[in-house]
């Protein structure tokens, strides 16, 4: 369904540049479908558009409807990967203007993903006058930023409702077994969702982590799996034809060759949420023992009138995927004006899609005579389905990409090292004497 062009990165590289990955794309699809690498305690996503729990699909189906009927806002909590996923594909299939442009589904606010007081203040504005629930979502359950936010929302849905009637609005993703959510949902009897135990964070928008709050936006959850599952039985056969491994092919020979920076770039405002969960996708997959392409994105046009001198002219480091959707949703025309003092009338009656369409072409031409590699990816149509296959289509090249690149493609070692350092400056008991270093260092 996806179409993969790489005709503008075979000028970069040497010839028989796929040869050579070959063997190795062939070691790391074995180790993502039999578990047989690093991290496969954490490869439940790669089965799961076919495995997922029908029972709580179901269910999330059910709460979605339920907030859908009582509540004109859902806040949902949560950080990172308890984030962007949903974030990403409910703006993608809306608009970067849900909540303005929303017909009939609740207003959806994002809380719990940083500590600004304002940011917080602001979605406290906006659901005080109107009904609403809460979904808090926290794999570890005790994620400072989420966790907060939570105690904060829980009090106010509380003081409005009664603990008996907010009860009923609360609604937490988190794991099965442990964590501080999970005994408080317990004991609350909130409705639960499980992120899976092999499911990280960064792979689990298909999950309830994703889910619930892509399903309580309007969204057809059914067509979003359906589409993952479409791409999953293209993609998990071995072999070069195959998109995911020509794609982490191409973004491993041009590391090779030097490449630093990967830009995913797009032509449509409502796909700068999916660029946020790209980045930490392959961030988080890939970005360590001090290796990977730095993964950054930019919305065009808008950002070639920025970011477009440095992506022409600066440093030759980077890499561009394009991902283009091969048809927009609406049209416009343009009018024809008889004065013509704007000088357009050369584009009188041709849509909007036709100019975006000649600047997509002339920028690859551009960037690419400016030395920066060229990645195509045609999605047909902005809808459930394709993005489902997107989203799977990244999830497994990404797996690929990081046993390519020799690492550990499931954990995350280096988010711990700020979250030690702010806990012990919050006097958290149990981190006593390293407040007292970190303290000593910061007063020098
Ligand atoms: O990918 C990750 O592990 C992180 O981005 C986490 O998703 C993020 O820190 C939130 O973690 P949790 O769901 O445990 O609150």
């Amino acid at each position: 369904m996806l179409n993969l062009d790489l005709s503008n990165v075979t000028p970069f590289l040497a010839a028989g540049w796929r040869t050579g990955e070959e063997k190795s794309l062939k070691q790391a699809h074995d180790k993502l479908l039999h578990g047989t690498g690093a991290g496969s305690d954490f490869l439940g996503w790669v089965n799961l558009p076919a495995d997922y729990d029908k029972e709580e699909f179901a269910r999330i189906q059910k709460a979605a409807e339920k907030i859908r009927s009582d509540s004109q806002a859902l806040v949902v909590i949560g950080i990172g990967g308890s984030y962007l996923g949903a974030r990403a594909v409910i703006e993608t299939l809306t608009s970067n203007n849900y909540n303005l442009t929303r017909k009939g589904t609740p207003a959806i606010y994002f809380a719990g993903n940083g500590l600004s007081a304002d940011a917080l203040n602001e979605v406290i504005e906006q659901v005080r006058d109107v009904d609403w629930s809460i979904n808090v979502i926290s794999k570890s359950g005790t994620t400072t930023e989420p966790a907060v936010a939570f105690r904060i929302f829980k009090k106010l849905l509380e003081d409005k409702y009664g603990k008996e009637g907010a009860k009923g609005r609360i609604y937490a993703t988190t794991d099965a077994k442990r964590g501080a959510l999970k005994g408080l949902a317990d004991k609350e009897g909130y409705e639960e969702f499980v992120v899976p135990d092999a499911v990280g964070g960064r792979y689990s928008v298909l999950t309830a982590v994703g889910l619930l709050p892509i399903a309580a936006a309007g969204i057809d959850i059914e067509a979003l799996m359906a589409g993952a599952r479409e791409e999953m039985d293209l993609l998990q056969k071995p072999g070069m034809d195959n998109p995911a491994w020509q794609y982490a092919a191409a973004r491993h020979a041009l590391y090779e060759s030097g490449k630093k920076v990967e830009i995913l770039a797009a032509y449509e405002p409502a796909f700068r949420f999916f660029g946020e969960w790209w980045k930490q996708l392959f961030g988080e997959t890939e970005g360590k023992e001090g290796k990977a392409l730095f993964p950054a994105s930019v919305e065009f046009t808008a950002d070639l009138h920025s970011m477009g001198q440095y992506i022409q002219q600066g440093e030759r480091l980077m890499v561009e995927t394009v991902v283009r959707f091969d048809k927009a949703r609406t049209k416009v025309s343009i009018p024809d004006d008889p004065e013509n003092v704007d000088g357009l009338n050369f584009l009188s009656g041709k849509g909007l899609d036709f100019v975006a369409e000649q600047a997509l072409r002339g920028v690859i031409l551009a960037h690419v005579d400016g030395g920066v590699p060229n990645i195509l990816l045609t999605v047909p149509a902005r809808d459930e389905r394709c993005l489902g296959a997107l989203i799977y289509f990244f999830e497994f090249a990404c797996g690929l990409s990081g046993y390519l690149l020799g690492v550990n493609p499931f954990d995350q070692p280096g988010v711990e090292a700020y979250k030690n350092n702010m806990y012990a400056l919050l006097g958290k008991p149990g981190y006593e004497s390293q407040r007292k270093e970190l303290e000593k260092r910061l007063e020098q």
